[in-house]
């Protein structure tokens, strides 16, 4: 008999590229989208209701509200939707006696650890969508028998707003752009993951995971590197540092994720941030430009 996966946040960034990976990878399955049109998951009784009707084997949760700064000045919202929202997914999901793959975030560590971070390293947000999402966390190790948690960092996409396009968009209308150079990452393709995301539900994984793309840099060499890498290397980029940026929500230092568990289990490391970086600006750079979204 087919399983029904249900993605929650199947129009997102994220979301949109799982979905097509996960049609693909898994031909058998019955694999459903909903986003907040189909499911706002604030609403307890919504969300419970609509989810234990589908009776769904695996529900894979990335719903979330995911702007930091958005969050740091609604803190009401963020845990709305990142925490509650989550509790509401877990108690439908073991309902249905049904796994949970929930995506988390760098954002749970402090950034005080200099050297890539463990599954099994004590979280410290330092901000409220951190504070939010690791909420989220204990509310499926809480709920869940059966979870997946999956961290990670640093997205961009085909499909939503991000930093290699807003570097684009603004290298198109200035010639000298300022990036922040006091925090350390690993930006990682959301197409990469979505594939390794497949993968580790293939292997049955189970617990927490951290996945994201290999190397890490700074904001500022990671837009310096798109730069170059699509011939716009005459804009000239200034480092600054975080506290000249002046964002509402502080970010850690550091926040590279080691990945050797994600190794050791399915034999997969993704590949160094650059080279699906090369590979997004060769694929989507000039449908962005027709699109007229950064040119
Ligand atoms: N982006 C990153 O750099 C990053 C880093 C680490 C972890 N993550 C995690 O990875 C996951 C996917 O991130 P993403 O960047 O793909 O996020 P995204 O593009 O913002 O997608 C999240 C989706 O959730 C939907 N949503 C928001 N509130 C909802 C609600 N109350 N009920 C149902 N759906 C709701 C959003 O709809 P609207 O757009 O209409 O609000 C959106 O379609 C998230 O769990 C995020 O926390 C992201």
């Amino acid at each position: 008999m087919k399983r029904i996966i249900l993605v929650i946040g199947a129009r997102g960034m994220l979301g949109r590229d799982l979905m097509g990976i996960l049609q693909s990878s898994l031909p058998n399955d019955g694999v459903i989208g909903w986003d907040i049109e189909e499911i706002d998951i604030r609403k307890e009784e919504e969300t419970v209701t609509k989810i234990e009707k589908l009776r769904p084997e695996i529900v894979i949760h990335i719903a979330a509200y995911t702007d930091v700064d958005g969050c740091e000045l609604d803190e009401e919202k963020a845990f709305a939707v990142n925490a509650e929202g989550t509790k509401h997914v877990a108690l439908a999901a073991s309902r249905c006696r049904a796994k949970v793959v929930y995506l988390s975030t760098d954002y749970v560590f402090d950034g005080n650890k200099r050297e890539p971070y463990l599954e099994s390293d004590p979280p410290h947000p330092l901000n409220v969508y951190g504070r939010s999402k690791l909420k989220g966390e204990q509310y499926i190790q809480e709920w869940v028998k059966d979870f997946l948690i999956i961290r990670t960092q640093w997205l961009y996409g085909r499909y939503g707003k991000n930093f290699v396009d807003s570097i684009l968009r603004q290298a198109s209308k200035k010639k000298v752009l300022s990036i922040v150079d006091d925090q350390i990452g690993s930006p990682t393709s959301t197409a990469d993951l979505a594939k390794a995301i497949s993968v580790l539900i293939q292997f049955n994984g189970k617990g927490i995971f951290h996945l994201a793309n290999s190397d890490h840099c700074t904001w500022y060499t990671f837009g310096q590197t798109i730069l170059k890498r699509s011939g716009m290397d005459e804009v000239r980029v200034i480092p600054i540092s975080s506290q000249e940026l002046g964002r509402p929500a502080a970010r850690p230092s550091y926040s590279v994720l080691n990945c050797e568990k994600l190794k050791k289990e399915t034999g997969l490391t993704l590949r160094p941030w650059p080279e699906a970086l090369e590979d997004y600006l060769a694929t989507y750079r000039e449908e962005k430009i027709e699109g007229g979204n950064w040119r």
